[in-house]
């Protein structure tokens, strides 16, 4: 927790460009102006490979200076909240770092590569006291938050079934090349997609106790970088299908699919109870679908985003005009200065991340052996 009475300047540094590092920016730059803050964030520091990346990156994304060592930004007396917008691998790296020098630590998702790395990361981190929040940002929706109240609330009756999605076609094409999510420590698509709609689940319905997991390599090699004629050995999947047990009991599916031919973005869902079922899809992520009623009366009705499903209100005051995937990292990133001024958790933090990825190690190790397997850490 900072001392609020000495300063309010939050200063960022930020580590990557690319995708996320963007869209980190863009969240830091423009969360102060929609929500009411304990602390004013400031870019203070831009990190990337190269000093010319890092100097454009700073010039583009509006920070104050950049340097092309990362330890350096974390070491950075003006740098309060390090973001880690770098490939999986260096998550580990980056963060033990930035603990070490006691600063509130922004991580993206998958938290690292396996779950003895993800476990060091949220010892370390619970040890030292600092703050740490991890990039699930579908969980931020106003539609989200709704489907929770719902399931939880028992307005579905008792939960019956989970049947979970996260599908993409990015890597449908057997010529898209290797990058750091098909590495083997990139973890595929159960980790990169996976881990979304395994916090998800996770989310809504509470946490996973065992699996049974079906994890596909589609395509055994692939270019082995962007316009490479060379092509190299595919060793993580392309499409996991898992059976699940929840904790409470529940039975449920999951899918990670990044070869799904024809969907871009369906992080989706249908929670069903013995009184009625809730549905969603990122796709069309300003709607949730409520099936009620009874008879003839019965049926699926849609329930549009608007100011009376908070935050929404923080962005436009009138409903149908809609929430986007930016927007979610603002509402992320809202709550983090938030934790990071006036202490306590920012979830979902480092210890909900470690829970993720032991399911998605479970739902690996549950293929390989062709087994139900239970997920570690339940209790912890
Ligand atoms: N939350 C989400 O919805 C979401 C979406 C996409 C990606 N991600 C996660 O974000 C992370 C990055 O993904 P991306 O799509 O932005 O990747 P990217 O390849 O677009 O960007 C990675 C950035 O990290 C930089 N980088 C690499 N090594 C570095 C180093 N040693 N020092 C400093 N910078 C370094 C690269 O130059 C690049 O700017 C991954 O962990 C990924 O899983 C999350």
């Amino acid at each position: 927790m900072v001392d609020i009475s000495q300063s309010v300047r939050v200063g960022i540094g930020l580590i990557g460009t690319g995708f996320m590092g963007r869209c980190h920016a863009n969240a830091f730059g423009s969360v102060a102006g929609l929500f009411d803050l304990p602390g004013e964030p400031v870019k203070a520091m831009l990190a990337d490979v190269t000093e010319a990346a890092a100097e454009a990156g700073a010039a583009a994304l509006g920070f104050e200076r950049w340097t092309a060592d990362w330890q350096a930004l974390i070491d950075d007396a003006a740098v309060d909240i390090v973001a880690i917008t770098a490939p999986n691998v260096l998550h580990e790296p980056m963060a033990m770092a930035a603990i070490a020098a006691g600063k509130t630590v922004y991580c993206e998702k998958p938290l690292s590569t396996t779950a003895a790395s993800a476990l060091r990361m949220m010892e370390a981190a619970e040890a030292a006291g600092v703050v740490t929040s991890v990039g699930f940002n579908f969980l931020r929706n106003p539609m989200i938050a709704l489907a929770r109240e719902i399931v939880t609330s028992g307005e579905i009756g008792e939960i019956t079934g989970f049947r979970g999605r996260h599908a993409e076609n990015y890597m449908a094409d057997p010529a898209a090349p290797h990058s750091f999510r098909t590495d083997p420590q990139g973890g595929g698509a159960v980790a990169d997609i996976g881990s979304h709609i395994i916090a998800m689940a996770r989310y809504l319905v509470g946490p996973i106790a065992e699996v049974s997991a079906d994890c596909v390599t589609l395509y055994p090699e692939r270019p082995a970088g962007p316009g490479a004629e060379e092509m190299r050995r595919v060793e993580v999947d392309d499409m996991t299908h898992a059976l699940i047990r929840f904790a409470g009991g529940v039975g449920g599916s999951i899918e990670a699919n990044w070869a799904a031919t024809g969907r871009t973005m369906d992080l989706s869902f249908e929670i069903t109870g013995t009184k009625g079922a809730v549905a969603f899809t990122q796709e069309r992520m300003n709607e949730l679908l409520l099936y009620a009623g009874s008879g003839a009366r019965a049926g699926y009705r849609r329930i549009e985003a608007g100011p009376s499903h908070p935050p929404y209100g923080r962005f436009c005051p009138a409903p149908g005009h809609h929430l986007g995937f930016n927007d979610l990292k603002v509402i992320e990133v809202a709550d983090l200065i938030g934790s990071h001024v006036e202490g306590g958790r920012c979830m979902p933090d480092f210890r909900e991340a470690l829970a993720v990825q032991e399911t998605v190690e479970a739902m690996q190790t549950s293929s390989q052996e062709r087994c139900w397997v239970t997920v570690p850490g339940l209790g912890r």
